[in-house]
């Protein structure tokens, strides 16, 4: 391959993983990623993440007090909005063919609640994900410092993909943020901003079949000369 196609392939190869193997995944594969990932560009180089790597007892015991908020129907308190207060289209369309594209692949049917929170509660298990990784940024930052903060998150994602590896990005991850401060001493000047489950592809997951499109660089290209 040329360098254009493995760089197209890094990139095209990433999607969201929702059903990953137990295989562990060594410390030293972890740290290359970060360590790549942080040559994120930053608006006056302030690198203003701060990543939580969670593994073994302490993943297993997150994803039990996580799961059991859902579970109990507690309800979800993102610190902040990650979504239009009010959808609307071209918006809504494509947020409900992914949602439903997703659900007709594990073959939920439309309305059937209990299936739907059992999905949505997958997260909370990290998919299966042996690696989870938390992000929380200081509250005092301002919205440069989280348009900062994605691209530092695609670079993970990105290069998990160069060793082998499959992720999830998951705002679903800030949706008990107490339960995750409290777990990962995370102080309240900090918001939990989202999670990445990271590790090996459960290549039979049905979930994992589903690829959502794009639309075309007709709809969101314009070209001035
Ligand atoms: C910041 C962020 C948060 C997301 N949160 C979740 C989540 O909580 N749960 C989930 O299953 N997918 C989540 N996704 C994945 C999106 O649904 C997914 O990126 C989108 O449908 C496009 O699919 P692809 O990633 O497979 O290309 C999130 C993606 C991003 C970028």
């Amino acid at each position: 391959m040329n360098e254009f196609d493995i760089v197209v392939d890094a990139i095209t190869s990433r999607r969201s993983v929702r059903g990953f193997l137990p295989e562990p995944v060594g410390i030293d594969l972890i740290n290359k990623i970060l360590a790549t990932a942080s040559y994120a560009p930053s608006g006056s180089n302030i690198q203003p993440w701060h990543v939580h790597v969670v593994m073994g007892e302490k993943r297993d015991e997150l994803s039990r007090q996580l799961l059991d908020a859902h579970n109990r129907k507690r309800p979800e308190s993102r610190e902040y909005d990650y979504y239009p207060v009010n959808w609307r289209s071209p918006y809504i369309e494509r947020r409900r063919e992914t949602g439903w594209g997703l659900y007709e692949t594990l073959g939920i049917q439309k309305g059937d609640r209990q299936a739907s929170a059992q999905q949505h509660g997958r997260n909370y298990s990290f998919f299966g994900a042996p690696v989870v990784l938390i992000f929380s940024i200081d509250n005092d930052l301002q919205q440069g410092s989280w348009l900062d903060y994605g691209m530092f998150l695609q670079n993970i994602m990105v290069a998990a993909r160069g060793c082998g590896l499959h992720t999830c990005p998951q705002a679903a991850l800030a949706n008990y943020p107490d339960i995750v401060k409290s777990q990962l001493g995370i102080d309240d000047g900090r918001t939990v901003i989202c999670g990445i489950s990271m590790g090996y592809e459960d290549t039979d997951c049905l979930a994992n079949r589903f690829r959502p499109p794009r639309i075309g660089l007709d709809e969101f290209v314009t070209f001035h000369s």
